[in-house]
């Protein structure tokens, strides 16, 4: 079953927003595309570009972080290279053994993200509306 975004995982900005379900929409490709025993080839390229796509993401997520003066700005940006060092972890144990159980598959990815937006990112939310910072 896809993964869906819901109105409960905003951070209060839309570019964000829009980047997690952007990033959601990647995971649920990955999936449809192992379930679907598409070619390694292309497996391989959709995990590609979540692994761009993250990196992209997290920058900006970052720089915006930066500009409202966040206080667990540090905090966050660990928290990102710790999931830019597991996605990596994830796409090399997927190329080497790409026939592993799409459950697994599904389970990390789904919290890999998921987690993070909801233990981390919705502190931030909360953070904006509680000084008041203008949002983009
Ligand atoms: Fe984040």
């Amino acid at each position: 079953m896809p993964i869906e975004w819901k109105a409960s995982l905003s951070v209060g900005d839309f570019a964000l927003d829009r980047d997690h379900q952007q990033l959601i929409g990647i995971m649920n490709n990955f999936m449809d595309a192992v379930v679907k025993n598409h070619a390694l080839e292309e497996r391989g390229r959709v995990l590609n570009d979540l692994l761009l796509y993250t990196k992209n993401h997290f920058q900006k997520e970052e720089a915006y972080l930066q500009q409202i003066d966040y206080p667990g700005l540090a905090a966050h940006q660990e928290a990102h290279a710790a999931l830019m060092r597991q996605v990596f972890e994830f796409r090399m144990k997927f190329l080497l053994n790409p026939d592993q159980p799409s459950q697994d598959l599904f389970a990390f990815l789904n919290h890999w993200l998921i987690n993070h937006i909801i233990k981390m990112d919705l502190q931030y939310r909360e953070f904006v509306s509680a000084t008041a910072t203008p949002i983009r």
